[in-house]
């Protein structure tokens, strides 16, 4: 078969490659490699999706009805709002589809968040990379990287791999002085960790201005990764267009049911929250009296400086030996980094005093 000129264009996209989950020869994993939460689901959600099992046969509620209305009430934002779906990824790739023609341009932050890419390349757009200044975004780079051809700007607020943030004041002020045409998509898939109070996800930037998205996630604090649901929060009149492509049955029901539930578990989430804070703390203070350097992060995992890709890559294959899997952040431009998300306590012990045996950059 001869491909399209569309299929073509997308054979040159570099597939994202997610957290390594096995290590050959090792019994146990300590799986530090793809931010997720460490205490396995809401204890809420599973009975829920125990519940749920003998409804299989039966499609899902295609307007994820009760789930949009806990998230609702959960938020303070209005049900008709919200779109949900199969994890904030697809949120993403709708707002690309939704917004995006060829030619057109996304402006996203140097190390920020990869599917942004992917999925505007896909809808036959060029993404296009604002620099950051020390890891972080940077407002006035990605205003001038804005061009007449821009029509979204995304941003991981927190961001994933770096761990930064921008406050709530700084993404006011950029969306103020953003073009009114150009949608601002908040990423705040991490938002739930972030413990800093010049910090906000931006709902209230949704009504308030009408060209903002908020994308939240359950992969996360939440523990649903595994059954793949997100929504958005969007100005009415986002909500209606993304309603029409997407497709009638895109959350299952497990999803719908895990997702309630676990709004209702706020022990789980509380102590998540307080876990993830002291993991944090420890983790950062350990690898900086190694010598490393350590960023800090709002989000639920750190990035370390190893100097160099050689020494990046050498550490991460050793910790794999002992079964701890970490993140390569090469691709993210952080080809010196690794990224190592939080789990529990006994597994941040083990990971640190790998690192140290490790050794210290000469
Ligand atoms: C910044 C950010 N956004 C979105 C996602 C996607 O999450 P999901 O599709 O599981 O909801 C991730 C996952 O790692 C992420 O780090």
């Amino acid at each position: 078969m001869s491909f399209s000129p569309k299929a073509k264009t997308i054979l040159d996209i570099a597939p994202y490659v997610g957290g390594e989950s096995k290590a050959e020869g090792v019994e146990r994993i300590i799986k530090l490699s793809s931010n997720e939460g460490p205490f396995g689901p809401p204890p809420a959600a599973v009975r829920a999706l125990q519940e749920c099992v003998s409804d299989m046969h039966r499609y899902p509620d295609g307007g994820s009805t009760a789930l949009r209305e806990a998230l609702a009430t959960e938020n303070n934002i209005k049900a008709d709002q919200i779109i949900c779906g199969a994890g904030s990824d697809e949120i993403i790739q709708f707002l690309c589809n939704a917004f995006l023609a060829p030619g057109d341009e996304i402006v996203y932050s140097a190390h920020g968040f990869l599917m942004y890419s992917i999925y505007a390349r896909a809808a036959g757009a060029n993404p296009i990379a604002a620099p950051e200044q020390d890891l972080k975004a940077d407002p006035q780079a990605i205003l001038d990287t804005v061009t007449p051809k821009t029509k979204i700007v995304f941003l991981a607020n927190p961001n994933n791999p770096t761990g930064s943030y921008l406050t709530k004041d700084e993404i006011k002020s950029l969306r103020d002085q953003l073009p009114e045409n150009v949608l601002l998509v908040l990423d705040a898939a991490y938002c739930e960790y972030v413990q800093e109070a010049d910090y906000s996800a931006g709902h209230e930037l949704v009504d308030e201005y009408g060209s903002v998205v908020v994308t939240r996630t359950f992969s996360k604090i939440y523990g649903l990764g595994g059954v793949r649901l997100g929504w958005g929060h969007c100005p009415p009149e986002i909500a209606d267009i993304l309603n029409r492509i997407r497709g009638p049955f895109n959350v299952s029901t497990a999803a719908q049911v895990a997702g309630v539930a676990a709004l209702s578990d706020k022990d789980f989430i509380h102590s998540s929250v307080r876990h993830n804070a002291n993991m944090l703390n420890f983790v950062t203070k350990y690898l900086r009296g190694e010598g490393l350097e350590v960023y800090l992060s709002a989000g639920n995992f750190c990035l370390a400086d190893f100097e160099t890709p050689e020494r990046a890559a050498g550490c991460a294959a050793f910790l794999k030996e002992r079964g701890i899997l970490v993140r390569q952040v090469a691709a993210y431009g952080l080809p010196s980094c690794l990224r190592i998300s939080m789990g529990l306590e006994e597994e941040m012990m083990l990971a640190c005093e790998a690192i140290k045996d490790y050794g210290q950059p000469s």
